[in-house]
């Protein structure tokens, strides 16, 4: 028989890996919790075009990357391949009171050449917030985001801002930019000798040597801001200064995008090499609404890959330790005992675990060792005729001590044990 396995480019987390996978998602909700933001949670699936209106039908992602496909209904339909577009969709169509704060996990899809630290589906946590274009909001969105590398314990992460300007000022940029190009156009990379023309911005991006040398010394996108965005991106980088963020201007960060607007950030691991190296990225949209048939409203956001998290955190010398349970319950008189007994202490708050299968009490205590528990909750035929149960120290200095006590006392005797550690 064939066995199959996870699709390219996609991974199950197993525990105890999804141990780390739980604490951040937690840590995550809590921090947003913090801040005001509430979960939002909206369809895996989008008609294509609020993508395509979304993130620009000729962005590298809706040409090449989307999983479209066409539902039963014959129904143009697209996996979501970032988490922004769908969040503005529901503002638009639910019309929420303003400033709307929220936040989501969810899984993205894009078809791209998997490698370490790409994948064909991700997984985002990111917050947005729509109907305020103050620059202390873009400070609080980044804030969130800083705080939450802090909290997962990441040390070598650098945050790149840069400001994309609004319509107007950009398309004044890049028509002064386009004419650089072209008279370099003999020294940029094959791909944008030929095509610098067609998204001039695009080059900025470009990796490759040759195109980072040329517009390394070409025009720069902040010196040709307009006085309300160069306002505005400076009262940004005064609020990140006020809370202790820091953060370095990088004029050629320009994101993947069509929606951005002024602001435009990445934070990168120091940890990871290269091309994978942004754990986590966002900025203002404050067009995307009424791109999407709304009304105008300013909008700033990030998002940020879990994977890439997990993979700094590691790279930075981070490590599982094995899942633990508190307390290991062994019934040798054939199972229903530890039925009950487990679950009270479940329910008690405790952390549980049994064996099963009426294994002997050799194996049971073999696995209770193997659990990491602090105590054993034994019942065998004496206990269980009294209406007892015998409480076993596991590990530390009292190794090996046991007391039996009357059921009723089960709870109060192993949280005072369990937690003597
Ligand atoms: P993005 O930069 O495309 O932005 O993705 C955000 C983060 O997701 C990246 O920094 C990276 O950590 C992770 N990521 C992206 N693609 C992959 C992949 N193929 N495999 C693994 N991780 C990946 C957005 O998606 C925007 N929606 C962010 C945003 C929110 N802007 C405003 N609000």
């Amino acid at each position: 028989m064939e066995i199959f396995r996870a699709p390219i480019g996609t991974h199950d987390v197993l525990p105890p890996d999804s141990g780390w996978w739980e604490r951040a998602l937690g840590s995550f909700a809590q921090l947003a919790r913090r801040a005001g933001f509430g979960l939002l949670l909206s369809p895996l699936f989008e008609d294509v075009a609020v993508f395509d209106r979304g993130i620009g039908a000729t962005s590298d992602v809706a040409t090449k990357e989307m999983y479209v496909f066409e539902d039963r209904g014959g129904r143009r339909l697209a996996l979501r391949p970032e988490g922004t577009a769908s969040v503005v969709r529901a503002f638009v169509q639910h019309r929420p009171v303003v400033p709307w704060k929220v936040w989501y996990a969810t899984p993205a899809f894009r078809y791209e050449r998997p490698q370490a630290g790409r994948y064909r589906q991700h997984h985002q946590v990111g917050v947005e917030a729509l109907g305020s274009g103050d620059p202390a909001l873009d400070v609080e969105v980044i804030a969130l985001a800083a705080r939450f590398y802090e909290v997962l314990g990441l040390r070598r992460v650098r945050l790149l801002i840069n400001s994309m300007g609004h319509p107007e000022c950009r398309a004044a940029y890049v028509a002064v930019l386009a004419a650089y190009l072209g008279e370099h156009a003999a020294e940029l990379c094959d791909e944008h000798r030929e095509r610098f023309a067609e998204s001039p911005l695009r080059v900025l991006d470009c990796k490759r040597p040759a195109c980072v040398a040329v517009t390394e010394r070409g025009p720069q996108l902040p010196d040709h801001l307009c006085a309300a965005c160069r306002e505005h991106f400076a009262a940004v980088r005064v609020g990140l200064e006020s809370i202790g963020i820091v953060s370095s201007l990088a004029p050629r960060l320009v994101r993947g995008f069509d929606y951005y607007t002024r602001t435009t950030f990445e934070f990168v691991s120091d940890a990871l090499a290269g091309a994978q190296n942004a754990i986590g990225g966002g900025g203002r949209y404050d067009g995307l609404a009424e791109q999407l048939g709304g009304p105008a409203t300013a909008g700033v956001g990030f998002g940020s890959g879990l994977e890439r998290l997990r993979l700094a955190w590691e790279a930075e010398g981070n490590a599982d330790s094995a899942q633990r349970v508190d307390v290991f319950v062994v019934d040798t008189t054939g199972g229903a005992h530890a039925t009950v007994l487990a679950d009270q202490l479940r329910q008690a708050g405790l952390a549980v675990e049994r064996a099963f299968d009426q294994r002997s009490m050799k194996a049971q205590m073999r696995l209770a060792d193997r659990s990491g528990a602090a105590v054993a909750v034994l019942v065998g035929p004496t206990e269980a005729a009294q209406g007892s149960v015998t409480i076993r120290d596991l590990r530390g200095a009292a190794e090996g001590a046991q007391v039996t006590v009357p059921a009723s006392e089960l709870v109060a005797t192993v949280r005072e044990r369990a937690t003597e550690r």
